[in-house]
């Protein structure tokens, strides 16, 4: 027989730990067109894979990767045009996020960061025992940067996360009131920019040399289409960089995926063309869903949208994956209730989509 555990073992866990939630995609089922994670819908053309083969012979698996790869922090160091030492890699952005954690919070510490905005940044201030101090965007959605700066004034925390363009909102912050709370802040500014790809607004990157509490990550989830090979990066000062090394997992980007993201950034306009590709579908897909009756959307500076109609969200969504189209219900944050977001697909997918939407609302 199986010796249940006792609860007294159970208890011996960080209640920062068992008040959370694991992270799960809410209402994921496996159908033909995943519109549901903000990722591209394009995988590494087969030309590049059949690349990757010969890469593939030549890694010893049996070796540890480097703590840092050397080859591809230069790649990357040259692509966000920053000095040698400026970057920090990491498994997915979100592995890095911890990092933020164990570097910038103290039990009991406030973290200013709008609301909403990606989930995992709250979780992780909770898991590191910090206070986050929400400000809710406006009613459009927009960020309320006064509101920011003013709880920035008032707690004077070593830390402050934007996300721009934000997910779930889609909305970007204007590059100046990046700027403004950037330098009105006496910690450490996080800008998680994993849609830069797809936004107008200038990179906060510019701001590194004059700006040394600016910290910016990035993802080649989104644009680059790795999501599956999980690669993101910070990019922060130097002697920052140095002292995170300090609390880091070591060996986190393996060899392979390694290779994979060296032979992207070697082959950017495939991935500038692909941009151009998932933004001109966003832009029908939007034009597309606004002309449905009864279909409000909103605005985005991303590759994905967020709608909402009369229908019950959690009953949509359901009666979409029936017909063989995920997408996700917002619900889960409370500014965001009735909305559902789509990411934008191939041209074939977004249709399919419609489709289906158009097949039970239009009804
Ligand atoms: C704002 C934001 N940051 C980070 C990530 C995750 O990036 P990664 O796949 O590099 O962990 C996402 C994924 O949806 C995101 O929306």
């Amino acid at each position: 027989m199986v010796r249940p555990v006792p609860e007294t073992l159970l208890d011996l866990i960080r209640p920062e730990v068992r008040s959370q939630r694991p992270y799960t995609v809410p209402g994921a089922r496996k159908v033909p067109v995943k519109l549901n994670q903000n990722e591209s819908p394009f995988d590494l053309p087969p030309a590049l894979k059949r690349e990757l083969l010969e890469a593939f012979f030549q890694i010893s698996f049996n070796r540890y990767p480097s703590e840092q790869p050397a080859k591809l922090l230069t790649a990357l160091e040259s692509h966000c045009s920053v000095p040698e030492g400026s970057i920090l890699v990491g498994n997915g952005s979100n592995e890095l996020t911890y990092t933020l954690g164990m570097c910038f919070i103290h039990p009991g510490d406030v973290v200013v960061l709008p609301c909403p905005m990606f989930a995992l940044y709250e979780s992780m201030i909770h898991l590191h025992g910090g206070q986050a101090v929400s400000i809710t965007c406006r009613s459009d959605f927009q960020f309320d940067v006064g509101a920011m700066l003013d709880a920035i004034e008032t707690n004077r925390p070593n830390l402050v996360i934007l996300t721009t363009p934000n997910n779930p909102t889609g909305l970007a912050m204007p590059f100046s009131d990046v700027e403004k709370i950037v330098r009105a802040a006496p910690g450490f500014v996080v800008v998680d920019e994993a849609y830069h790809e797809f936004n107008t607004e200038a990179s906060a990157l510019s701001l590194l040399d004059d700006c040394p509490n600016l910290i910016v990550m990035r993802t080649l989830s989104k644009a680059f289409g790795l999501a599956g090979l999980r690669l993101g990066f910070m990019v922060a000062r130097p002697e920052i960089i140095s002292e995170m090394m300090k609390s880091r997992l070591p060996f986190m980007v393996d060899r392979m995926s390694e290779q994979v993201a060296l032979l992207l950034l070697r082959n950017q306009e495939l991935v500038k063309d692909r941009v151009q590709i998932i933004l001109n579908n966003t832009r029908t897909l939007k034009e597309a869903l606004s002309s449905i009756d009864g279909v409000e959307v909103r605005p985005t500076n991303t590759n994905f949208v967020l709608f909402r109609t009369s229908a019950d969200p959690a009953t949509l969504l359901n009666e979409l994956a029936d017909k063989g189209v995920l997408v996700r219900n917002m619900g889960g944050y409370p500014e965001l209730v009735g909305f559902l977001r789509v990411t934008s697909g191939t041209e074939d997918e977004n249709k399919a989509f419609l489709e289906a939407l158009n097949s039970i609302v239009g009804k």
